[in-house]
């Protein structure tokens, strides 16, 4: 069946290590590998290794740099390593240096199975209007069924509350900067929405290359229509951080778990995942995974987090 299923998902051949021509090998389901079974996922360590100049990034206390720590086997933990290219100038070669926002909190393959088992079991929150509303939407244009096509969508919304968060919480800096305590704590909402959307953007460049060559939907809707969502749903944000922050992390919260539970229903619907080894093309910036069931479980529990933080806010999301 795979076959079959995977095409319709949509999954494009990813680049697997070992091939002659450096051009890679198809993804598993896709094309049999050469040698009948299923290629093992490269260590990341493997592709890049650590470099003496990373030391003292920000962002990553009590993590060696360029590493990605997996959280759930004590005394076990396992290394990737981000293989950005120095830009061209002093910021952007500095950029360059710094170990990418890729998952939040990186679980083991154990962890991921029990967090996805907790999000199935968990009841979804009651939904406000706005994200009934998008859901729906969702649903007509692109129909009820969890294709890939249908998350690469929402992944491409998901990250636009936190560019609004962000452009808020920027311009109110600008405004409280001779409080200097009070501008500091505003200026960490501005790093918070700015690693949030840094993860969600990573969740959307990882569906834009599983989805890159499968079966697509006329431009309009895999296109124009993301595109107009990510507009409403931008300013919709916005509006509602600017004039009601409450609402605006309650929306968020609401969009958060619908992608949670959703992430875990796609990977119990997708059995044979299993045995699919994830080595995309962020392997560096999100990690490699055994298998496309953890990726997406990864993403899910990403998800989770999310929403747990704009829960958060709900109670206190005036700046103060
Ligand atoms: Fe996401
Ligand atoms: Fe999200």
């Amino acid at each position: 069946m795979s076959t079959d299923r995977i095409r319709r998902q949509g999954l494009a051949p990813l680049r697997l290590r070992g091939s002659p021509d450096g051009e890679g090998e198809p993804l598993p389901g896709l094309e049999a590998p050469h040698d009948g079974g299923f290629p093992q996922a490269v260590a990341a360590s493997e592709v890049a290794p650590p470099s003496e100049d990373r030391a003292g990034l920000d962002g990553d206390a009590g993590r060696e740099p360029g590493a990605v720590e997996v959280v759930g086997k004590p005394g076990t933990p396992r290394r990737e390593h981000d293989t950005v290219a120095a830009g061209p100038g002093p910021v952007s070669a500095a950029v360059g240096r710094r170990a990418p926002f890729g998952p939040i909190e990186r679980l083991d393959h154990d962890r991921l199975v029990a967090e996805q088992h907790a999000s199935l079991r968990s009841p979804r929150r009651r939904y406000c209007v706005p994200a009934r509303v998008l859901f729906r939407l969702m649903d007509v244009v692109y129909g009820k069924a969890r294709t890939l096509e249908k998350f690469r969508v929402l992944e491409l919304v998901a990250r636009v509350p936190y560019q609004a968060w962000e452009n808020v919480a920027y311009v109110a800096v600008t405004h409280t900067a001779r409080q200097p305590g009070f501008a500091r704590r505003v200026f960490e909402r501005v790093r918070t929405s700015r690693w949030e959307q840094d993860n969600e953007q990573w969740h959307l460049l990882i569906l834009e290359e599983l989805t890159a060559a499968g079966p697509r939907q006329p431009w309009i809707r895999s296109r124009l229509v993301p595109q107009v969502l990510a507009f409403a749903y931008y300013q919709l944000s916005w509006f509602l951080f600017a004039l009601r922050p409450a609402s605006s992390y309650r929306l968020n919260a609401d969009f958060e778990d619908h992608a949670e539970h959703e992430y875990a229903l796609l990977v119990q619907e997708q059995p044979e995942w299993e045995q699919m080894p994830y080595e995309g093309s962020f392997t560096g910036d999100f990690g490699a995974y055994r298998s496309l069931a953890d990726l997406f479980r990864q993403i899910g529990y990403d998800e989770r987090l999310h929403k747990l933080e704009s829960e958060a806010h709900i109670a206190r999301a005036r700046f103060s």
